[in-house]
């Protein structure tokens, strides 16, 4: 048993007696009595509760990074530096609520603060450069009066401005710490093993404990179906999960959060990229991480559909030892992957892009910001000299109980030439592939029409340059061969 130790608004807190699924939203609001952090939604939709913690970043500096307060367990915070609205002004109104103030953003005022806080990172951003980075950096925050103009002008005003403040300066202090934390009592259990071999014990000892990480999926079952899982083990304070690590074969280690994915995929795998941008909000893209999302086996998981078009490769280890399975072949059934008891995802291995091979993503849903899809995509061909299609996969999510290959498709695609034609055979073909669900995300009809068209799409786009990325404009789905000439 150890004590739960991190620093709150620039003081060290300790915290020996706070029930481990107690979210930190809650411990903010009703142990701390700071209410500045509201609750809206309480499942990751709203923003109302973002608040900002420290993260390593990708130069292995450490950032300011916003969050969801209300997904969070308190342990996940074990060693780490939190910020919420009340700590901003000191002395002055802090740049991002000065911006807010001066534009009008500021209305029912409820939202207000989550808003600021989303502000407050993008104030020392050094990496916020297009337009549309703003709106992924706001679409976790829900206006109810749709006040987005104003804000959106005080997010233009002051992100990326980089003021040298006591914020920046407190920042490599700030590093976070140690996650070890140990929590045993009256059946329940929370534990953050640093090790493997720490892990094994503690899985020795319950073996019927579940895996967490980012809590973005799991924390649902407390802060919206309000039960207590009794006995939980995070995997984010084991190091080697958290690697990224770039060659003919990359490796994206499975704590990795999804924003330090499109960090990494930017260049190396432009599909996955494109594929993570209209993923969730940015605070859920700082929690939520490759794992979590693989391991959910969710039929509409955005990174499955992608990853196993790449052919990506399961990396699963136990204390027997470690295996590998296809990743089309990790998903077992709805909601079920190959993992045995006491075994987890290590994390994927995704062969690198030859430059010439053709493969994009895509992701149809109703709204185009933070919202679930309807049918998700990944696509890739190979196409040789003579114009034939020598390989094709083509992986869809939203048509099936799992993320699924559409073989009849594949076929109608190798051997013959890579032409409208071909890909008019093939997109006929995806109907005799699946028999999807009607549900108010879709109908069977139409969900069989998206997938068959995004295969069309595919096609124009990829005439153009094998591996289309999104333009910085972009608001649809699939790219149209002008706007990918014109970048
Ligand atoms: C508002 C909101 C929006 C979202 N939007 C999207 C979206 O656009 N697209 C999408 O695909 N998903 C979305 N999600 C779902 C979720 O955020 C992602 O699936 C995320 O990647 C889950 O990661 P996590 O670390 O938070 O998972 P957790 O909640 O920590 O874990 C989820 C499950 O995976 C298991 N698990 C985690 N890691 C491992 C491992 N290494 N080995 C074995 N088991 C493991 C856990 O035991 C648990 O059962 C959204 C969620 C919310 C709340
Ligand atoms: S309360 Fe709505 S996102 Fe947390
Ligand atoms: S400012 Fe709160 S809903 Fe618009």
């Amino acid at each position: 048993m150890n004590t739960l130790r991190f620093n709150l608004n620039g003081r060290w807190v300790e915290e020996p007696n706070v029930a481990p699924t107690t979210t930190l939203l809650r411990y903010l609001r009703d142990v701390r009595g700071l209410t500045g952090t509201k609750e809206g939604c309480a499942e990751g939709d709203c923003g109302a509760c973002s608040v900002a913690v420290v993260e390593n970043g990708p130069d292995g500096r450490p950032h300011y990074r916003a969050i969801n307060a209300c997904l969070v367990l308190l342990p996940m915070v074990q060693g780490k530096h939190v910020v919420t609205v009340e700590a901003l002004k000191s002395g002055e109104y802090h740049p991002a609520q000065q911006a807010m103030a001066a534009a009008l953003g500021s209305q029912c005022g409820y939202c207000t603060p989550g808003i600021v806080m989303s502000l407050f990172e993008a104030t020392y951003r050094e990496d916020l450069k297009a337009p549309w980075q703003l709106d992924d950096q706001l679409c976790g925050n829900l206006c109810r009066c749709t006040g987005y103009r104003p804000i959106r002008d005080a997010a233009t005003a002051v992100a990326g401005s980089c003021p040298k403040d006591s914020f920046s300066a407190a920042l490599p202090e700030s590093k976070p710490g140690s996650m070890a934390f140990h929590h045993e009592e009256n059946g329940q259990l929370f534990a953050t093993p640093t090790s493997f071999d720490e892990l094994w014990s503690v899985l020795d000892e319950h073996p019927d404990a579940r895996f967490v990480v980012g809590g973005t999926d799991l924390s649902l079952e407390i802060t919206k179906r309000f039960q207590v899982p009794p006995k939980l083990v995070s995997l984010e304070g084991l190091h080697e999960l958290h690697t990224l690590k770039e060659g003919p074969t990359h490796l994206l280690g499975s704590a990795v959060t999804i924003s330090e994915l499109e960090d990494f995929t930017a260049t190396r795998l432009p599909p996955v990229h494109r594929m993570v941008r209209y993923f969730a909000s940015r605070q859920i893209k700082h929690r939520g991480t490759i794992g979590g999302n693989l391991c959910t086996a969710s039929p509409i998981g955005d990174l499955a559909p992608v990853l196993v078009s790449l052919g990506a490769t399961a990396v699963l280890r136990s204390r027997q030892g470690e295996r590998r399975v296809l990743l089309e072949d990790f998903f077992t059934g709805y909601r079920k992957t190959a993992l045995q008891l006491r075994e987890l995802l290590v994390g994927v291995e995704v062969p690198a892009l030859a430059p010439a091979t053709r493969a994009s993503a895509y992701k149809v849903s109703k709204r185009r910001e933070l919202d679930i899809s309807a049918v998700s995509a990944g696509l890739l061909v190979e196409v040789n000299s003579q114009n034939v299609v020598t390989l094709a996969r083509l992986a869809f999510g939203g048509m099936a109980a799992t993320t699924k290959r559409a073989t009849n498709a594949e076929q109608a695609l190798v051997g013959h030439p890579w032409s409208e034609a071909t890909v008019d055979a093939a997109a006929k073909a995806i109907t005799k592939d699946f028999t999807p669900m009607s549900d108010h995300r879709g109908s069977a009809p139409y969900r069989a029409l998206v997938a068959a068209n995004l295969l069309r799409g595919f096609f124009d786009e990829t005439s153009v340059t094998p591996q289309p990325r999104l333009a910085p404009g972009h608001a649809a789905t699939v790219l149209t061969a002008e706007e990918v000439r014109r970048g």
